[in-house]
């Protein structure tokens, strides 16, 4: 069984690529192995963030032209324990059938009206396919009346991850060559809320492992 997360938003530049690398090298780092990444989006961010990568971890997996359940389950032949898949900022019917396949569909939201009122969408792609789903704060600025109340809003639609990700120029700063914030500095903020992001996500699949809730 390859657990599967599925990074999604309607909204552009929420950070579906910029969390799916990070939490994507968090996971090997702690030991999952090997991870793999898809990148559904034709944009390509997170294909263009691997080809300047130096180590060829996690593995980029193409989709096989007999889609993305067959790649995943070839994945799961093969014993990969985790995928995770970048998507484009879109609501289509390609999105809903990946959405479908996930074990858990992680929905970043920047602490934005525009990205509050658009959250809608991507949940009732969501809810209409049945998945479980936790929101991500990112590009939060601490301690401000903004973030509060994007929590707050956000609780209303769905499960929140119990940690924000701020808005840090490292973020940004070191997918530029094919790296992550904690492969800059282990010890930096931005290291750290992704190693407690990824804390929090694996317990849930774990979780849904625990009680033999089988994906897709
Ligand atoms: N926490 C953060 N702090 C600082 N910059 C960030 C953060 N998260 C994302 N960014 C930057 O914001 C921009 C958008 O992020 P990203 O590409 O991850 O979003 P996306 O949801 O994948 O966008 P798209 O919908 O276009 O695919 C990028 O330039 C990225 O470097
Ligand atoms: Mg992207």
């Amino acid at each position: 069984m390859v657990q599967t997360i599925v990074v999604a938003s309607q909204k552009g530049g929420a950070g579906k690529t910029t969390l799916t690398s990070h939490l994507a090298v968090e996971a090997e780092r702690q030991g999952v192995s090997p991870v793999a990444v898809i990148d559904t989006d034709p944009q390509a961010g997170l294909s263009g963030w691997f080809r300047v990568r130096q180590p060829d971890t996690p593995a980029l997996v193409q989709v096989l032209p007999e889609g993305l359940k067959a790649t995943l389950d070839k994945l799961a032949e093969g014993g990969v324990p985790l995928c995770i898949i970048d998507t484009p900022p879109a609501i289509t019917e390609s999105i809903a059938s990946t959405v479908a396949l996930a074990d858990l569909v992680l929905i970043p939201a920047r602490p934005s009206p525009n990205d509050l009122r658009a959250v809608g969408a991507t949940v009732d792609i969501v809810e209409e396919a049945g998945r479980p789903m936790v929101f991500v704060v990112n590009q939060a600025v601490a301690r401000s009346k903004i973030k509060s109340e994007t929590i707050k809003a956000l609780s209303q639609h769905g499960p929140l991850a119990p940690v924000e990700i701020h808005h840090r120029i490292d973020f940004a700063t070191s997918m530029t060559d094919g790296r992550t914030a904690g492969e800059l500095d282990l010890k930096s903020a931005s290291a750290v809320e992704i190693t407690e992001l990824w804390t929090y996500i694996a317990d849930r699949l774990a979780r849904r492992k625990r009680y033999g809730i089988a994906s897709r």
